[in-house]
């Protein structure tokens, strides 16, 4: 695991970037003075009333409240995680981003051996650029023509030729000092235990490099040109390459627009590829892998809407409903996933191919909404002209409902749901409510935590000893609980009175847990934190972030209308518990008072006066 940031190195990163800089790059900014202004990218407005300072190094929008350095802008506007943004901004300055704890010996010796990964893949890349337009690498280009691709994307996307022989990038990589169990480690070299021979790994193949945000290549996926199989061959899991979280095409999709609005996931390399040459930039592909949470959270950072591409046949549908089982849990408010079903017989690089960009595109805004395909499955094989269909049809939407994080679309599905069922509103919202308290319950008696609402937030947890309660069913203080309800719904703060006198004293023995509750307080009151994940990137790798995100884990199990009464009702139970305690402080500050040697004035004296007849009437 990486180790925290140094604050330092933040503080020394915010110092040489430009805010200016950052933001023009996303929103078009002119100068106003001393500041620069534009139309703020964070609401919808018609006059500009955002701000961006040069000298303070500051955004400000007057109109929304949305306020912060270069970092916050790239976490809120690039929807990227704390380390992200930070990996970001180091990365337009070339420089690494250093972890805590790298002066130890042994994390320095990994990070040497990343280093030497990344370089040696590279090098991998180069060679197989190189190859592709030698001599030997003709065939290669002449196949990448016939399937109708442009010198221009070939070089977008470095494409490249692993020659046939053996030990070609073999040979090449050990005359630059790269060792063959560095090779092997990395995927480039095959090692026969039984002969003890090596040798390349792709051979005779067009190569397709991928990359990681950055660019750097971290994996190849190798085509080839004849029926052979199989069909296309990719580097193993290696410490830089995990199959299951990357993409193929993200970071040309990011190179290619700096404001991605929606990304489209396909199939293939091919696909991704042919798309690109239509001027369709923005999809990405997994590489010969279902679609994991891993994969969907990474791109819900990035954009809002996903729209997932998939054939006509059965196999497709199959697959669609096995992304949908995924999706499911991830569609918070914000969010939105469609799914677009082809034609039998084709995929996205013949069709676009066949019928152009605009077809594509059109097919692409059409494609069908979540809630859309989700009755669309349950209607499947029911007849909903009979009493009993309908019911199997709303039993099996609220089965999927019950998945989705409380939230508009879920309303809205339980809207539509009652609208196809006839099932009155209420009939479903109790029978959904009578789930999650079923199944809390069954929860509870095995003793596991509840159900995460929400993976993304699941994912950053590796709760330790001290928050293992947060995570449990174990019951939580009032202020836990209250931080609970903040972090799940943080609009609730503006119920919440001005003044955090209802606050226990932050130096008393519940004092961590009220400090952590002023924090996010000040930073749900600053305005711009409205959703978990931006809270949770908040204290990404601090002790209290792992605190967080065993809170977030766990569902709230109380409708979304209750919250509210919920949250008010304990913070009234806690003004009166500290009102209960203040004759006594007040007692004892005036006491201190006295002792320090300061006169006590007659209005002092004889409120001293009735506090002792108070407390002592109290102890009785
Ligand atoms: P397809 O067989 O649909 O190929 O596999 P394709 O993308 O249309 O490729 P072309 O057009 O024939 O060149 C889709 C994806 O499944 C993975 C690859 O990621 C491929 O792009 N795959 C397929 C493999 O990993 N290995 C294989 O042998 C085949
Ligand atoms: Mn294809």
């Amino acid at each position: 695991m990486a180790g925290q940031i140094p604050q330092r190195f933040i503080d020394d990163l915010l110092g040489r970037v430009d805010v200016v800089e950052v933001v023009g790059e996303r929103v078009q900014l002119k100068k106003a003075g001393r500041n620069y202004s534009g139309l703020c990218p964070f609401h919808q407005e018609k006059t500009p009333s955002f701000t961006v300072s040069a000298d303070k190094q500051f955004y400000h929008c007057f109109g929304c409240g949305a306020h912060g350095n270069a970092l916050r802008f790239l976490m809120e506007y690039d929807k990227l995680p704390f380390p992200e943004a930070v990996d970001q901004l180091a990365g337009r300055l070339g420089i690494d981003v250093p972890r805590e704890g790298a002066d130890d010996p042994r994390a320095q010796q990994r990070e040497k051996k990343r280093k030497e990964g990344v370089n040696l893949l590279e090098l991998a890349a180069s060679f197989y650029r190189e190859r592709l337009k030698m001599q030997e690498g003709q065939g290669a280009k002449q196949y990448l023509h016939t399937r109708g691709l442009t010198s221009d994307v070939i070089d977008a996307y470095g494409i490249g030729y692993a020659p046939g022989g053996w030990e070609a990038l073999k040979h090449h990589l050990s005359e630059r000092g790269i060792s063959e169990p560095v090779q092997t480690e990395y995927g480039l070299l095959i090692h026969r235990e039984d002969t003890g021979r090596t040798y390349d790994r792709f051979r005779d193949r067009v190569m397709f490099p991928i990359r990681d945000l950055r660019g750097r290549t971290i994996a190849f996926g190798g085509r080839v040109m004849g029926d052979d199989q199989p069909k296309y061959l990719n580097s193993p899991e290696t410490p830089v390459f995990h199959k299951g979280r990357e993409l193929y095409g993200l970071y040309e999709a990011r190179q290619a627009s700096s404001k991605l609005e929606q990304l489209v996931m396909v199939e293939g390399y091919m696909d991704v590829v042919a798309l690109a040459q239509y001027g369709i930039h923005n999809a990405v592909a997994t590489l010969g892998t279902a679609t994991t949470e891993d994969h969907l959270s990474r791109l819900f950072r990035l954009v809002s809407r996903v729209v997932f591409c998939f054939d006509g046949d059965r196999a497709g549908r199959q697959a669609a409903s096995r992304a949908l089982e995924t999706a499911l849990p991830m569609m918070i408010d914000g969010r939105e996933a469609r799914f677009l079903f082809l034609p039998e017989g084709d995929d996205p690089d013949s069709l676009v191919r066949r019928e152009g960009t605009e077809a594509f595109q059109d097919r692409v805004t059409c494609a069908m909404p979540l809630s859309e395909f989700l009755f669309e499955q349950a209607a499947q094989g029911r007849d909903l002209n009979t009493v009993e269909g309908r019911e199997r049809f709303a039993s099996q939407v609220l089965e999927a409902l019950n998945k989705v994080p409380e939230g508009m679309l879920r309303s809205l599905m339980l809207e539509a749901l009652a609208k196809r069922s006839g099932l009155a509103q209420e009939q479903l919202k109790g029978l959904l409510e009578k789930r999650v308290a079923a199944q809390a319950r069954q929860q509870q008696a095995r003793g596991e935590p509840a159900e995460t609402a929400d993976a993304t937030v699941s994912q950053q947890s590796a709760a330790p000893a001290s928050t293992r309660k947060a995570g449990r069913g174990q019951a939580l203080s009032p202020v836990e609980r209250i931080i609970q309800l903040l972090l799940h719904e943080p609009g609730l703060v503006t119920s919440l009175p001005e003044k955090d006198a209802w606050l226990p004293d932050s130096e008393g023995p519940q004092g961590d847990e009220v400090r952590l509750c002023q924090e996010l307080l000040a930073l749900l009151r600053a305005g711009r934190y409205r959703s978990p994940q931006v809270i949770l990137a908040h204290f990404q790798g601090s002790a209290e972030g792992v605190q967080l995100a065993a809170f977030a884990q766990r569902e709230l199990l109380i409708p979304r209308a209750a919250r509210e009464t919920e949250l008010t009702g304990l913070v009234a139970h806690l003004s009166h518990v500290q009102q209960q305690q203040s004759p006594r402080e007040e007692y004892e500050a005036l006491l201190a008072l006295e002792r320090d040697g300061q006169k006590l004035d007659k209005r002092q004296r004889q409120r001293l006066a009735s506090l002792v007849m108070e407390l002592s009437q109290r102890q009785q």
